[in-house]
């Protein structure tokens, strides 16, 4: 018989960050909806109390913790906070990112990339040693860092990005390997273009009508007809979450709709 149970994160302990819109939130509620006690994290309280009873509606067990996850004492925080309050940490996903600030390799400004690197990844990095401590302390966890396809093939003026994302792709790596012992499993999911906030971003300087023009020649222009939805990489996360891949690390999920086999610059549509 089916053993659906390996798909369940009854009575684990969670942490989202960017749990409070587009990906993360999607990822949060289908957590939630496994049975997993969740906390989220971003940086607007506002923000994350709308998501929270989102969640509580559909009878899910949430905390939110506000915090700014590229600085180091706040990061501190977070893992101090859920150890006091629950005594573990299951599964940290690695999800907050800056948005990609459009500019020529010949244009970006130190700005831009001490901020996109703080969050993306040294915020990354440090998150994951501080779970990674409590879980080696507690026999294991899961550890799911979300990449995107720029890690694998640069898009035109927005290079510190795909940088920053090429590297998360290597965090996985280095964790996974390292923490392999202890039971700790790390592994990335790299997204295509997903609606949200984030992808919304790329039209900022167009008006509602032209920005509703450029999302519909995006749309038409991607193999499957259509961008993305949260919904469709939450999925992978549950898995990657649970006992079905426990002996799944250092992988990586492609979950962008077969974007990078076509010849869609995705620049090209904005
Ligand atoms: N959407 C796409 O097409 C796409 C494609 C590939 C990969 N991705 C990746 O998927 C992840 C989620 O993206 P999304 O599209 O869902 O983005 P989004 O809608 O812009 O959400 C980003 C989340 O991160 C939080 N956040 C931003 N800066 C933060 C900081 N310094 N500290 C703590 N939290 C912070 C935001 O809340 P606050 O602003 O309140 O802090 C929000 O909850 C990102 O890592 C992104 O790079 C997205």
């Amino acid at each position: 018989m089916f053993d659906h149970t390996k798909f369940l994160l009854t009575g684990k302990v969670a942490l989202v960050t960017g749990g409070s819109r587009g990906i993360g939130r999607a990822i949060a509620l289908d957590f939630a909806r496994a049975g997993a006690k969740v906390i989220i994290t971003s940086r607007k309280a506002a923000d994350l109390e709308v998501t929270a009873a989102d969640i509580r509606a559909c009878g899910g067990d949430v905390f939110t913790l506000p915090a700014h996850l590229g600085r180091m004492d706040e990061i501190s925080r977070v893992i101090q906070t859920i150890e006091d309050r629950y005594g573990r940490l299951d599964i940290l996903v690695n999800n907050a990112g800056a948005s990609p600030s459009m500019g020529s390799v010949l244009e970006s400004e130190e700005r831009l990339w001490d901020t996109v690197m703080n969050l993306n990844l040294k915020g990354v990095y440090f998150l994951s040693q501080a779970a990674g401590r409590l879980m080696k302390k507690q026999g294991g966890g899961k550890i799911i860092n979300i990449a995107s396809i720029n890690g694998y093939k640069p898009e035109p003026f927005v290079s510190i990005y795909s940088i920053s994302k090429a590297g998360v792709r290597m965090i996985t790596k280095a964790f996974a390997a390292e923490l392999a012992p202890y039971n700790i499993q790390v592994n990335t999911i790299a997204p295509g273009p997903v609606t949200s906030k984030m992808m919304d971003s790329h039209w900022f300087n167009l008006s509602p009508e032209d920005a509703r023009k450029a999302k519909q020649d995006l749309e038409n222009a991607l193999p499957m007809g259509r961008i993305g939805h949260p919904d469709d990489i939450a999925g992978a996360a549950v898995y990657l979450a649970g006992d079905a891949s426990s002996y799944t690390t250092g992988a990586e999920i492609l979950i962008d709709g077969a974007v990078l086999l076509s010849n869609v610059s995705l620049a090209g549509a904005y």
